[in-house]
């Protein structure tokens, strides 16, 4: 007996009250809600007739990032704020949303890389666009990334920042495919594991748009097929 519950799911959240639950929710392509030629998701953003569906509805994303800030908060104390580290554009909406969901202090910074590749395949060669603005040393990192698909880009990123003496670096992911996954990460803190489709909308794009949309969707197939 070492009090230590091997039960528990990598990432649990301890919710008040309830007890634990995991963290992490699997979403499947049941749960996508199709369609109909009476509802199309996309139509109040403007984008008419191309999402075949939503795959996580904007009420959702919401009470996840609650959970991730909260288990996030847990590990982290008011005397150092995590330096929350934004890799541009994909995950823009989930940084806003989480910082301001952080029920402690956090300090802001963005990264922008890009995976040379298909429009909707990562190569895991990656260059950086946009570096950080400041020194990350003995700073305690969290990136907050919007997917983990093949997670070569991420891989990346930890080897590259690890290279420049943080404190600790922590990883807070919306959206996982973990059928995708070709190099493995250590990624503490995941929202959803998702299908492998080609998922769209809160900050995720497929050639620049959609990232304005409030939800996940799938992108109608007719869309890039
Ligand atoms: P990875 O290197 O394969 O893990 O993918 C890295 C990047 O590819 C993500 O940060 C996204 O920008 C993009 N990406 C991967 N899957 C999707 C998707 O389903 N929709 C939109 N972008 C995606
Ligand atoms: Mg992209």
């Amino acid at each position: 007996m070492t009090g230590f519950d091997s039960s528990l799911p990598i990432g649990a959240a301890q919710i008040d009250g309830a007890g634990p639950r995991p963290l992490t929710t699997t979403v499947t392509s049941l749960d996508a809600i199709p369609t109909a030629a009476a509802l199309d998701p996309g139509a109040e953003h403007g984008y008419f007739g191309e999402l075949s569906a939503v795959l996580i509805p904007a009420q959702a994303l919401q009470a996840k990032i609650a959970d991730l800030a909260k288990a996030v908060a847990a590990d982290h104390t008011f005397d150092t704020p995590p330096l929350l580290i934004c890799v541009l554009k994909g995950a823009v909406m989930f940084l806003t949303d989480f910082a301001r969901a952080l029920p402690i202090p956090s300090e802001l910074e963005f990264m922008a890389v890009t995976s040379y590749g298909s429009a909707t395949t990562s190569s895991g060669v990656v260059r950086i666009l946009k570096d950080l603005d400041r020194d990350i040393t003995g700073r305690r990192v969290v990136i907050v990334e919007d997917i983990i698909d093949s997670g070569l880009t991420l891989s990346w990123l930890l080897r590259n920042l690890a290279t420049r003496g943080p404190a600790a670096i922590d990883v807070v992911a919306l959206l996982r495919k973990p059928e995708a996954i070709k190099v493995e990460v250590d990624v503490r803190y995941i929202g959803f594991d998702i299908p492998t489709d080609f998922v769209v909308g809160y900050g995720l794009d497929y050639s620049e748009r959609y990232r304005d949309l409030p939800f996940v969707g799938l992108l109608g197939e007719h869309m890039y097929r």
